[in-house]
């Protein structure tokens, strides 16, 4: 077989696992959270790597400085050129786009998400301070990703919800991939709620439906439920979601 063959999509099969490449000057932050749960797992089955660098290895004066006033003055600090272009040309050769963390950044959705996970990898750069050098952005294209309207004190929390999204959609990271294609934002939706046993807690019900074991009438319960929260809670989401539905996107089921 060839590896036109085997890749999928026409490219070329990627020769090792999903990889991030990490550019921080918190590498203790990594892999922090990720470390746990499914996607730690998937880590340790090597169903995807993780390799962090240390912006600082790359400043080469005597004080190992990162960061310098901004020009034009203002608060703060901002990352130097000079280091932060270092240490992006240590991972050039790294699978994926290289995205820079920022709440400037174009926002990040579930459609992002599938785009990262269907690629050979990410190599995320993490800003501290009040961000880094327009110039090195400008020279090495890099993609500005948000992970929302807020503004955090670094890019690298925003890195680690960037992954976590991303590799739990990775082959074999998540068991139940069924769980994953239910979920909210698939469909354009919120997710309908859940339930578990028991059936009545503190003199709550849960809905009859769910114990009629019709799983038509369930589908179709979930269903019009996931639309209402969708509807009342993200009329944003609720418009997009009508528009591709008249135009046949979607089924209505
Ligand atoms: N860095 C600081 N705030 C951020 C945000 N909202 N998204 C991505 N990176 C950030």
């Amino acid at each position: 077989m060839t590896a036109e063959t085997t890749a999928g999509q026409g490219g070329v099969e990627p020769s090792g696992p999903w990889t991030a490449n990490v550019l921080t000057l918190f590498p203790e932050a990594f892999p922090g959270p990720l470390g746990f749960s499914l996607a730690g797992k998937g880590l340790e089955r090597g169903l995807w790597s993780l390799e962090v660098l240390d912006i600082r290895d790359f400043a080469r004066d005597k004080h190992r400085s990162v960061d310098d006033a901004p020009l034009g003055g203002g608060p703060g600090m901002v990352m130097r050129p000079d280091v932060v272009d270092a240490a992006i040309e240590a991972i050039v050769d790294r699978p994926g786009p290289l995205v820079y963390l920022t709440p400037r950044g174009r926002l990040l959705d579930q459609a992002l998400v599938r785009e990262f996970a269907a690629g050979p990898g990410l190599r995320l750069l993490c800003g501290r301070y009040e961000g880094v050098d327009q110039r090195v952005l400008d020279a090495r294209e890099v993609l500005e990703v948000s992970v929302g309207d807020f503004v955090l004190s670094g890019g690298e929390m925003a890195a680690l919800v960037l992954l976590d999204a991303v590799v739990r959609l990775l082959p074999g990271v998540m068991g139940n991939a069924e769980s994953a294609a239910e979920e909210s934002f698939e469909e354009g939706l919120l997710e309908h709620p859940l339930f578990t046993r028991p059936a009545l807690w503190q003199g709550r019900q849960v809905p009859e439906v769910l114990l009629s074991g019709h799983h038509e009438k369930v589908r179709r319960w979930r269903r019009a439920q996931a639309e209402e929260v969708t509807r009342l809670r993200r009329p944003d989401l609720w418009r997009r979601y009508l528009e591709s539905r008249e135009s046949g996107e979607i089924d209505e089921g």
